[in-house]
């Protein structure tokens, strides 16, 4: 098993990393357990897990909540019927809640978690490769509004994080994948040695060979983890996690978030960052062509479908929530391994890529 730790003083959490981890869930995790603890899980994801974890937790009478599949539950209504159940069960400010599934679960149960009785313990176990690498670490929480994505939300650590990598082996070709574009993000913006890895060990990777597999959710993590530690509540530095990200929200919208799957939007949206930094920060071709090798090694996007105009990718960018005093900044390369947060691009570059993606 590794271990990664997100350093934050006394709120510091371990990640555990490994194989057959559900089963030593509360050996793990036990100082964090109460006798009031609540699992909350998917229709999707409890058939597969729930009785694997909770014989995981043998002393523990946890109770069970399911939630339907998909980001459309990622709701104030799912939110408030976790706080009913807890209420129903008369938990107090010592409960833990458990979150097992993929980042919709776990977005909506640490909000859940950051606002009952104002604040309660809440673990992490995520399912899916995005959710390992991603959403379970660095307690961003939040649940979706009609008028914009993840904008109702609270910044509330957990108190551990299991990633057992057995659980990926149900995850569907695309939902991997999907997680393989955030981890490439780590390569780009702050690991060149790990990027350089992923070129090399790709086809591992893919095949969810174990080694390979426990290697880059830990690196991943320990990115993560770095940059979380040193910014917390994204003053600053933390903005770089969301390389790709301003293109692929824009590119996500213009689909009706239906068509791709986010980490798919995300993949296109670095390979358009990449371009545009070849513009902008003087990052070299050869290391573009680099992001773009390794993403379609993948099996990921590098290019839009037809029915995107770049008239409405533009108009679409504007409204993201990183565009601050009316000017959008974005995330660029300098290096393979080093992203800045820039508002300084020329209008006519921003165009020229999106020309080059968009008809
Ligand atoms: P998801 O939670 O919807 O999971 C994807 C699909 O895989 C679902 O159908 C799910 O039921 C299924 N699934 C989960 N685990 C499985 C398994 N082991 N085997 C088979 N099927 C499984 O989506 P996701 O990609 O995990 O997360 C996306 C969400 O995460 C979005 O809401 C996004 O906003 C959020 N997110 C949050 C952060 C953060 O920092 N909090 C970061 C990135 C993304
Ligand atoms: N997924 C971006 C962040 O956690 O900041």
């Amino acid at each position: 098993m590794k271990q990664v730790v997100v350093e934050l003083g006394d709120r510091s959490y371990p990640i555990y990393i490994g194989a057959s981890l559900l089963q030593r869930a509360a050996e793990l995790v036990r100082a964090e357990l109460s006798e009031q603890t609540m699992v909350v899980s998917n229709t999707v994801v409890a058939p597969l897990y729930l009785e694997t974890l909770l014989k995981g937790l043998p002393d523990i009478p946890a109770h069970t909540l399911l939630v339907e599949d998909g980001e459309r539950q990622k709701t104030v209504e799912t939110m408030n019927s976790i706080i009913t159940r807890l209420l129903e069960q008369q938990f107090n400010r010592t409960c833990t809640l458990i979150a097992l599934g993929g980042g919709v679960i776990g977005d909506v149960t640490g909000f859940a978690a950051a606002c009952y009785q104002r604040g309660v313990r809440y673990i992490q176990v995520p399912t899916t490769l995005l959710a390992q690498v991603d959403s379970a670490v660095g307690g961003k929480t939040a649940v979706n509004h009609s008028l914009g994505k993840n904008m109702i939300g609270a910044f509330h650590q957990p108190a551990a994080v299991i990633s057992d990598t057995d659980v990926l082996a149900s995850l569907p070709a695309r939902e991997f994948r999907a997680g393989v574009a955030e981890i490439i993000k780590y390569g780009l913006i702050n690991d060149a040695r790990f990027f350089s890895w992923l070129e090399d060990n790709m086809d591992g990777l893919l095949q969810r060979d174990a080694a390979c597999l426990a290697h880059a959710i830990e690196v991943s993590c320990r990115n993560k983890a770095g940059i979380v530690a040193r910014d917390e509540r994204e003053s600053g530095l933390r903005a770089i996690l969301n390389l790709g990200h301003t293109f692929g929200h824009a590119i996500e919208t213009a689909l009706n978030y239906q068509t791709w799957l986010h980490g798919e939007a995300v993949a296109a949206g670095m390979s358009m960052a990449a371009h545009l930094s070849v513009k902008t920060t003087g990052f070299a071709q050869a290391e573009a062509r680099r992001v773009d090798v390794l993403l379609e090694k993948a099996g990921l996007p590098v290019s839009l479908p037809d029915t995107i105009r770049r008239e409405q990718l533009r108009e679409l960018m504007t409204v993201d929530k990183k565009s601050r005093h009316g000017r959008l900044h974005l995330v660029l390369l300098e290096q393979i391994g080093k992203a800045v947060v820039t508002p300084e691009f020329e209008e006519a570059d921003l165009e020229d890529t999106l020309a080059r993606y968009a008809g």
